[in-house]
């Protein structure tokens, strides 16, 4: 298949599932930016082939290495480049004649430092030859199903997580690693990471409408800076908002910050009020923080959509009930009030002491037939729609196996349901486990009922 021939939306598939790649820049030397994308290649699961290219070395891992992209005898779907800025024109041209369709230049030294005429020059060899390119100044891509990862953090500093349905595009590439560096140690897992750095030519606004119809993604993150084309990424907001969620954290939101952003991307980061208002009129969910952003992405990657706002809450801590439900009130949900039926049929089976309103206060002595009983009778009440779980692991009556009622709960339920826990280290590896089976769990009522709210919204945006 010629370059020419290949449309724009079927060119950016060869960022995330290339048969066929060039690292270019391929150092021989392991501390290099280009060695380490190179030994992800080899060491991260893609199984395509793999082409070094340096004309300044033999061969590198066992592979020979290629003075240019030119000398390689096979079609190669992707490259990418990791020379001093200098260089980059010459060998994107050298892609170009080799019908290369995508191009991640990673090598900073353009725009974000006043260098626009070189970056300039670029984006016209790009287009002479009708490639796409993400970059430059940025970490590129990760795909956890096709092994593409040009992220130049070795793996050892920096895990990757496993395949999921949250993607995330990121404008700043630092803040896009440690990201992935603690989805993977909070065990969130992840569909496509593409950080784009200056945005010469693929920008936010098509890697968006991309992920919209990307099957593997559920949930779009997203942090900008600065729009690249405003108007266009808000197009494609409003197209795509009521069919996915996408999740939106900005930077620059002070004065002080956005002075930051333009030594950072060379992009104008715009008014804060005018993005909020923007994002929220296309349909945006906006994250006020990175955790806030993740919060809103589990829950609406892992929860079916609730039919209304009335929340069952489920506890054996009174204090965590009435933390709860302030929270829940103070992010206009409801406290569901269960049927009739629904109380006298848990009056027959749940000791005295145990009071049955809103919250559902198990006690301190609460078992996790309780917790069974209590749940199993909100996923059949039609006056609720989505449960939070408070379950403190601390008392001693309460059994591991909470863990598996609660997520085989979650599983058949059609309601949403997250779980709050607070506490040590005890708490957190059954947290983990909740996590692993697609339960979300929160360690503050705030931060439950703040996520509760952004599915809720987005259910109703669906809905309208
Ligand atoms: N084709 C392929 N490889 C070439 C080449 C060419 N035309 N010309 C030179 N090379 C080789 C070099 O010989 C070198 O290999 P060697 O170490 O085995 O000799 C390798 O490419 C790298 O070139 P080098 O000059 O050593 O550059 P570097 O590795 O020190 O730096 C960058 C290159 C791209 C990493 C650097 O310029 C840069 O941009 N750093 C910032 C990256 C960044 O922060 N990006 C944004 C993140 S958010």
């Amino acid at each position: 298949m010629r370059a020419g021939k290949i449309n724009i939306m079927n060119k950016l598939d060869y960022f995330f599932r290339p048969r066929s790649v060039a690292v270019i820049g391929a150092s021989r030397s392991p501390k290099k930016i280009g060695h380490v994308i190179l030994r992800n290649f080899l060491e991260g699961g893609f199984r395509g082939k793999v082409y070094p290219i340096n004309p300044m070395a033999g061969s590198l891992f066992g592979l020979r290495c290629y003075p240019s992209v030119l000398k390689v005898p096979r079609r190669i779907d992707l490259a990418v480049v990791s020379v001093p800025a200098p260089l980059v024109p010459k060998v994107l041209d050298e892609c170009g004649r080799k019908g290369i369709p995508s191009v991640i230049i990673i090598s900073g030294g353009f725009g974000e430092v006043g260098n626009t005429e070189l970056e300039q020059d670029c984006l016209r060899i790009i287009r002479k030859h009708r490639m796409r390119a993400i970059g430059p100044n940025c970490i590129g891509v990760y795909e956890p199903s096709s092994g593409v990862d040009t992220f130049f953090l070795p793996r050892y500093k920096l895990e990757r997580p496993k395949p999921g349905s949250v993607a995330f595009i990121s404008q700043s590439g630092a803040l896009g690693s440690v990201v992935l560096d603690w989805m993977a140690m909070k065990g969130y897992r992840i569909s496509k990471f593409i950080s784009y750095g200056n945005a010469l030519d693929v920008d936010e606004a098509e890697l968006t409408e991309y992920l919209a119809s990307d099957s593997s993604t559920k949930v779009i993150c997203c942090y900008f800076e600065g729009l690249k084309h405003g108007r266009r990424f808000y197009d494609t907001l409003r197209k795509v908002s009521s069919r996915k969620p996408v999740i939106i954290i900005k930077g620059g939101r002070t004065e002080e910050g956005t002075r930051a952003v333009s030594s950072h991307t060379g992009s104008l980061a715009g008014s804060r009020e005018v993005h909020s208002a923007a994002f929220r009129q296309a349909g945006g969910i906006e994250a006020g923080t990175l955790e806030e952003l993740f919060d809103f992405a589990r829950v609406l990657a892992t929860q079916p959509s609730p039919k209304g706002n009335r929340v069952q809450v489920i506890t054996d801590g009174g204090g965590f009930g009435v933390l709860t439900t302030d929270w829940l009130i103070h992010n206009n949900l409801a406290l569901a009030g269960m049927s009739r039926k629904t109380v006298s049929s848990l009056k027959k089976v749940l000791p005295p002491h145990v009071v049955i309103k809103n919250p559902l206060d198990l006690t301190g002595d609460a078992t996790v037939e309780r917790y069974s009983m209590a749940i199993d009778a909100s996923i059949a009440d039609p006056n609720v729609d989505m449960i939070a779980v408070i379950a403190l692991f601390q008392i001693p009556t309460l059994t591991a196996d909470i863990v598996d009622v609660v997520s085989a709960a979650s599983d058949r339920s059609s309601k949403p349901m997250i779980v709050i826990a607070a506490g040590g280290r005890f708490t957190e590896v059954l947290k983990k486990t909740l996590e692993d089976s697609g339960v979300p769990t929160f360690s503050y009522p705030e931060k439950a009922a703040a996520a509760l709210k952004a599915l809720y919204d987005f259910s109703r945006e669906a809905r309208a």
